[in-house]
């Protein structure tokens, strides 16, 4: 089974929640994906302080709250779907958080996340209030961690993007067009992810046919 996690970065029951579910199950028409749903509703997440305790003790975040329990399935996800709220047209700071807190996945677990898919969702109240941007420091985010991103099927543009009227689920169902770019990035994902499993595989193979050394150079340092 290949896994996908949806993460939404919205700190509360609303839209973002709805739009990431509903992409999660556009995914597992797929067979053979199983998903996983987080939140940062009610997660008690710190902020990175950049005492660099990470880089010096080759560890994960060393503050001790709910990131954790993100970090274990991280490990078992072969893809990603992010949603956040637009704030400010960006991501929400709980979501900045977690991206921060995450810094060290290069150091502690090399290669994890590299040629992994994800795509970015993002729900604004006014109807072009800054989801391409939300969505690019998501995607930002894929590619400094050597991924590779899905926008989506045709015409979702750099991933699903909602007007929501600040309306919460209902707003997202009412959103037609916003939510058709919701289903048509779950089945981008879907699609590229089922592509991705089969292609490492067979690269793994030819890899160690041509005697490739492993990459674990000193360009994973930040
Ligand atoms: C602090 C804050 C800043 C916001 N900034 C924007 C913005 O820049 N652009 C926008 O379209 N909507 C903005 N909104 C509205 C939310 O993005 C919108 O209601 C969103 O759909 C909420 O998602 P949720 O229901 O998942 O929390 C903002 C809301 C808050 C609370």
């Amino acid at each position: 089974m290949a896994v996908i996690l949806g993460i939404s970065g919205s700190p509360r029951k609303g839209a973002t929640e709805f739009a990431v579910q509903e992409a999660l199950r556009e995914t597992e028409k797929v067979p053979g994906i199983e998903t996983i749903y987080w939140s940062v509703r009610g997660k008690k997440i710190g902020y990175c302080v950049h005492c660099d305790a990470c880089i010096r003790r080759n560890s994960m975040c060393i503050i001790q709250d709910d990131l954790q329990e993100l970090e274990a399935l991280i490990l078992k996800a072969d893809g990603f779907i992010i949603g956040s709220p637009v704030y400010d047209m960006n991501i929400t700071a709980q979501l900045a958080a977690v991206f921060n807190r995450l810094r060290p996945m290069y150091l502690v677990h090399p290669g994890h996340l590299q040629n992994k898919v994800g795509a970015a969702l993002s729900t604004g109240g006014t109807r072009h209030g800054g989801q391409e941007m939300a969505n690019l420091a998501i995607i930002n985010y894929y590619l400094m961690h050597e991924m590779l991103v899905s926008g989506g099927l045709g015409g979702c543009y750099n991933g699903g993007t909602v007007w929501t009227r600040d309306n919460k689920k209902d707003g997202v169902l009412e959103d037609a067009p916003g939510l058709d770019t919701i289903k048509r990035l779950g089945m981008g994902v879907a699609e590229a992810v089922m592509v991705t499993e089969h292609g490492r595989a067979k690269w793994e193979e030819m890899k160690k046919d041509l005697g490739l050394i492993e990459d674990k150079s000193p360009l994973r340092d930040h």
